[in-house]
Parts: C-alpha cells; sequence; structure tokens
C-alpha cells in the first residue's frame, strides 16, 4: 500500500459511520450522544446522500410479514429455504421478527409506501416468497422513496454530521487491534485521519468489480478488503447474487427490470418466443440462481433472453412500473408491446465481512452492516427484498451499540498503509476476468487464469484495494468445490450434503 501523509487529524468523540445507504443512516440516526461518552455520529460517503449506493436504486421494497395470514416465523423458513444450507436459522428470525417495526420506523420517517384500501400496508409477491411480504412505494420506486425519508431525518438530526466527499482509504488500529478511526480522502486528494470510537463500515457490495452489474459501480468491496486486513474474518466471499433481469442495452450499470415484473406474470422467453424455464404460471419465481443461469444460459446459445410483459402489464407498464418503464423508453424499447431485452448482472453480495445481528465484527471497535456484512441471514442466496429490512433493522441495533462503544482519549496507532485506485485502464481489466471468470458459471481453469491476474495485479499496484477484494472472491469461488445458491460451478455442479462456510481471515498480531 502506498504510505500517505496525512494532512490534517480530526478527533470524533463518538462512532464514524463509513456509507450514506439505508445501513449507515439507520445505524447513524441511532447513534444518540451518550451523557459524557459521546457526541454522535460522522457519517462519510464518498458522494452526496442518494447518489452512489445500492438503496436508493432499490425497486422491489422491504420484505416483512405485514399481513393477518403471514408471520415472522413465515418469512424466516423463506428466508432458509432460498439461502441453500447456509441461512444461520436465530439470525434469520433475529431478522424476521423486526419486519413490522422496520417498516413502521420508516414510515414513521415519512416513507410513503403503498396501502391497502383498509389503509394497511399494500404487498406484492416476489421470487421464492411463499406469499405476498414486500412492502413497496409507488410500484417500483421503494428504494428512492425510503432513503430520501432517511436522508431527510438524517440531515435534520442534530446528532449526526455528514461529509459527502470522503472515500475510506485506512482504518486505525491501536496497539491491542481495536480500531480506532480510518483514513479518509476527501476532496482534492486531502488525507484526514479522524480518531473516532469506533467504526461502522456500511460500505455496499462488490457490483464494481463486474462488467456487468446492477449496483452503482464505485461500489469494490473496499470496506471488505480492509476489513480483511486488520483481521476481521471475511465469509463466504464467493456468494454474489445475479439478478436474472438486467434491462441488456449496453448500459454501466445496467438499469434493473424489477423480479415484481414477473410476480405480475410478465414471462421470461427467447427470440422466438418459447419459455426458458416452463410454461407453469410460477415457473419464472424459482430461486434467483436458477433464473439466473436460465437467462444466461440462453444469452451464451444465442437464442436471446427477453421480459416479456405485454400481456400482464401491458398498457398499464408506466404507472405500475414507472423507474422501469423510463429505463426502458430511455433505451428505445416500449416494454408495452415489446419484450424488454435482458441479462445476468451482478446484484448483490451475500458474503463479506463477517458480523453479528448488531454488526460486531471480531475486531474490537469495529462494525458491519448492510451489504458489507456476511450476518448469516442470506446464506448462499439472498431471498428478495431482505437486503433492506436487514440494512434498517440490523443497522439501527448497530448505531445503538456503536454510540455506546469507545471513549475518547489518546491511543497509540499502529503505523497505517493508505489505500488507492486501481487505474482505470486495468479496472476495466479486472471487472472483465471478474465477469469472465467468476461470474454465473465458474469452472477452476478460468478462476486459475483470473487469480494469476489478480496475482500480477497486486503487484503491480499493491495499494489497489479492489484487487484485494477481487482476491477474496476469486479465491472463495476456486476453493469451493461444489455449486450452492448463487455460486455455481460447472465443473462442481452438485451441492454437498452438508453446506461449509468459507472462512479468511488474516493473522494481525494483537499487542495485550
Ligand atoms: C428486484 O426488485 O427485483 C430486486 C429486489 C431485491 O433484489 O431484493
Amino acid at each position: 500500500m502506498r504510505a500517505g501523509p496525512v494532512h490534517e487529524v480530526r478527533i470524533h468523540n463518538g462512532p464514524l459511520i463509513i456509507g450514506g445507504g439505508l445501513a449507515g443512516l439507520s445505524a447513524a440516526l441511532e447513534a444518540v450522544p451518550v451523557e459524557g461518552m459521546s457526541q454522535g455520529a460522522l457519517v462519510v460517503t464518498p458522494a452526496p446522500l442518494l447518489d452512489a449506493c445500492s438503496s436508493a436504486w432499490a425497486q422491489g421494497g422491504m420484505a416483512a410479514a405485514l399481513t393477518a395470514q403471514d408471520s415472522a416465523e413465515l418469512h424466516a423458513r423463506d428466508t432458509e429455504g432460498a439461502g441453500a444450507g447456509l441461512v444461520e436459522p436465530d439470525v434469520a428470525r433475529a431478522l424476521t421478527l423486526r419486519g413490522r417495526e422496520t417498516v413502521e420506523w420508516l414510515a414513521e420517517l415519512g416513507a410513503p409506501f403503498d396501502r391497502d384500501a383498509a389503509g394497511g400496508f399494500a404487498v406484492s409477491l416476489e421470487a421464492a416468497h411463499s406469499m405476498a411480504r414486500v412492502a413497496r412505494v409507488g410500484g417500483d420506486g421503494a428504494g428512492r422513496a425510503i432513503l430520501s425519508a432517511v436522508v431527510e431525518a438524517a440531515r435534520a438530526a442534530d446528532h449526526i454530521e455528514i461529509w459527502e466527499d470522503g472515500r475510506l482509504r485506512a482504518l486505525l488500529q491501536d496497539v491491542t487491534g481495536r480500531v480506532r478511526g480510518a483514513v479518509i480522502e476527501r476532496a482534492g486528494g486531502r488525507l484526514v485521519e479522524v480518531r473516532a470510537h469506533s467504526v461502522v463500515l456500511a460500505t455496499g457490495g462488490v457490483g464494481g468489480l463486474f462488467e456487468v452489474t446492477t449496483n452503482p459501480s464505485a461500489l469494490k468491496g473496499e470496506g471488505m478488503a480492509l476489513a480483511y486486513a486488520v483481521g476481521a474474518e471475511v465469509l463466504d466471499p464467493e456468494f454474489v447474487q445475479f439478478h436474472p433481469t438486467a434491462i441488456d442495452v449496453g448500459l454501466d450499470p445496467a438499469p434493473l427490470a424489477t423480479e415484481a415484473l414477473r410476480g405480475e406474470g410478465a414471462r421470461l422467453v427467447d427470440r422466438s418466443g418459447a419459455f426458458l424455464i416452463g410454461a407453469a404460471a410460477d415457473a419464472d419465481l424459482a430461486a434467483r440462481d436458477i433464473v439466473a443461469r436460465a437467462v444466461h444460459e440462453a444469452r451464451t446459445s444465442g437464442r436471446g433472453a427477453y421480459l416479456d410483459a405485454r400481456a400482464a402489464v401491458g398498457e398499464h407498464f408506466a404507472e405500475e412500473f414507472p423507474a422501469v418503464f423510463a429505463a426502458c423508453m430511455a433505451a428505445g424499447i416500449d416494454p408495452r408491446v415489446q419484450p424488454i431485452p435482458v441479462a445476468a448482472a451482478v446484484h448483490y453480495h451475500m458474503g463479506g465481512i463477517a458480523a453479528d445481528d448488531a454488526g460486531r465484527t471480531g475486531v474490537a471497535g469495529l462494525y458491519a452492516v448492510g451489504e458489507c456484512a456476511a450476518t448469516g441471514v442470506h446464506g448462499a442466496n439472498r431471498l428478495a427484498s431482505n437486503s433492506l429490512l436487514e440494512a434498517g433493522a440490523f443497522g439501527r441495533r448497530a448505531g445503538r451499540l456503536a454510540a455506546h462503544d469507545g471513549a475518547a482519549g489518546e491511543a497509540a496507532l499502529r503505523p497505517v498503509a493508505v489505500g488507492d485506485d486501481l487505474p482505470a485502464e486495468a479496472m476495466a481489466r479486472l471487472r472483465a476476468a471478474m465477469t469472465r471468470y467468476c461470474g454465473v458459471v465458474r469452472d477452476e481453469a478460468g478462476l486459475l487464469t483470473l487469480c494469476d491476474l489478480i496475482e500480477e495485479m497486486a503487484e503491480a499496484y499493491p495499494a489497489a484495494l479492489s484487487v484485494q477484494a477481487a482476491r477474496l472472491i476469486a479465491e472463495g469461488a476456486l476453493a469451493r468445490r461444489e455449486s450452492r445458491g448463487g455460486h455455481y460451478r460447472a465443473d462442481y455442479p452438485q451441492t454437498e450434503a452438508v453446506g461449509q462456510h468459507t472462512r479468511a481471515r488474516r493473522a494481525v498480531a494483537v499487542a495485550a
């Protein structure tokens, strides 16, 4: 890593929260000052709030047991079923039990959830849910509407300070190994050493490491790379979820055509109009990995893959799915009368920094929440619309804990190496290789080629955090000699009877 000259030191008497999506801001809202202990949260994001975070792009909504026929138990069972043997049942229950209270908390903050005739939350069906349970906003506008309410609350809160120009470059550790803050690069390349009680990572996913993604491409797993560098465990990094219906019009990132369209009856077909998966009415609502592989296969075999919403949605498209409609029309596709070309795209990282349901990692002073965390809720395959729930529910818990964790005071810090970006041309090569060799279908020969490229890049660009994140994913994929959930190995198509986690941890010396 490059040794960076730090230009400024800032002492923050409270938690430092990295990331301004739903998880980070939920933590910040709950990190209220504690008399004599903390002054509240400092939130750092690389871009203005609402830009460049995946939460704002979510179309589906928030999964929660909100109807009389549903329950937290049923929701937890569906979550486990989708996760392909690697969901931690207690954590899934801890999540689903907080479903209603999280939706209500957001509604109180002003999130304008769709309502039914009786004033309850209107819910819709998404893949692998046994019943309709996704609370939505304005059809496909949930992420932006929910996050807008949270952003407004965060901006109004006296206990939250927000920097909207800061990139995480390193974590600071004291001599015992406790995380005590971070090095943040602000506008103009100014490096600020922020000494804080604790750090909450809410840095999002890894879509930007791949060529085709529905995530903001700035998200490259840098939080995961830095957590690993300070000795946190990284769990199941190979589990990347591919969404089957990114709109395939050559855009980076690729706009999403929400799964709710298939919930409404839209069908996946090839160029000739034949069903991709089967004629049964619910065939296209199979688990996301199955549908993503069918789309991938149809495209690579030349049959093409399309989402045909003409019969199921047709004339109502603009009112029911305004965001998808706008994306299609901007690309010259009228989804009322034309099938939408689709591709599988990186959409969510199930693996990441091992953390519990309150964001605690194994490293003192370090929390991880939202997509960068692997809490055991998603296993090998996330159930649709569980991510916003996890971000809100566990983010809030982490904020409450972090507000009480740590104390101001001078601590001797370890020397720090400051991370950096990969040059644009090398980044493009890495993204292409990740998609080609570590995409929907993987095998040993491809993964070995990828690992060689990553090794070369790590030597040439030792400070590049994206290379270190890519290495964790590629090595995890190589080590998992089976297919499970989002990880499919053409050379090991079987699923082992008992699922095992992949765990990566760097040995970091810890003084007493
Ligand atoms: C979608 O709307 O299809 C995405 C929902 C999710 O990924 O949870």
